[in-house]
């Protein structure tokens, strides 16, 4: 169902965009599909949102560059771990939702390809919402952002502390179902410390999700 849907994708992809490259297992036949496309002549300059996915694209060949030489960005796919009925989404179960967050604001169109079990009918229901911290005095902004009503997690990965790629901690927040996303995000940022957090409100354009009775596309 993911990769029905990631294929699909590839079809918004036209000749010389530039392309922002989301992060996750969905999106990894995103990049698999568009390396296929460049060997057949498809022209186009990515923008990776993290180094799993710097990594990857470079194996299949395709081109890359930074954030800092395009102003714009013409199209940007991307997973989701929640998707509600506005098309708002919690992101980062990947942990690169702070990258993927700044790429998406600055991208034209933000596409999310998901399999259908990602869409709910209210965030938070299924995922906690991850929030990059910086290390310094962590357990501070962990007791703050648990203030706004959540139980707070530090990521690990088999024991050992999970690091992103900006070199900060990730809070797993558990809200249960959150009744006004876009205060939220809004709170959760306010906090000293506190990077980015995965609520993605108002920047999906477009969401393609794959199911069993085939692919279906839901948009503004
Ligand atoms: C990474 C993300 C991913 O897009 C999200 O976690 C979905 O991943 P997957 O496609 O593997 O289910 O936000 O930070």
């Amino acid at each position: 169902m993911k990769k029905k849907a990631a294929e699909k994708a590839v079809e918004y992809v036209e000749d010389g965009m530039i392309v922002g490259l989301g992060t996750g297992s969905t999106v990894a036949y995103t990049i698999k599909k568009l390396g296929e496309k460049i060997g057949e002549g498809l022209k186009i300059t990515g923008i990776p949102t993290s180094m799993q996915t710097k990594k990857l694209a470079a194996e299949y060949g395709i081109p890359l560059a930074d954030l800092n030489e395009y102003t714009e960005i013409d199209l940007t796919i991307d997973g989701a771990d929640e998707v509600d009925s506005n098309l708002d989404l919690i992101k980062g179960g990947g942990g690169a939702l702070t990258r993927e967050k700044i790429v998406a604001y600055h991208s034209k169109k933000e596409i999310i390809v998901i399999d259908e079990t990602k869409i709910v009918k209210g965030l938070g229901c299924d995922f906690p919402v991850p929030v990059e911290v910086i290390k310094y005095g962590w357990q501070n902004t962990k007791k703050a952002v648990e203030k706004l009503g959540c139980k707070a997690e530090l990521r690990r990965i088999m024991d050992e502390v999970y690091i992103t790629d900006n070199s900060n901690y990730i809070l797993d927040c558990d809200f249960g179902r959150i009744e006004d996303p876009e205060q939220l995000e809004q709170e959760i940022n306010n906090i000293p410390g506190v990077v980015e957090n995965g609520l993605f409100i108002d920047l999906a354009d477009e969401v393609i999700v794959g199911s069993r009775q085939g692919i279906m596309t839901l948009e503004k």
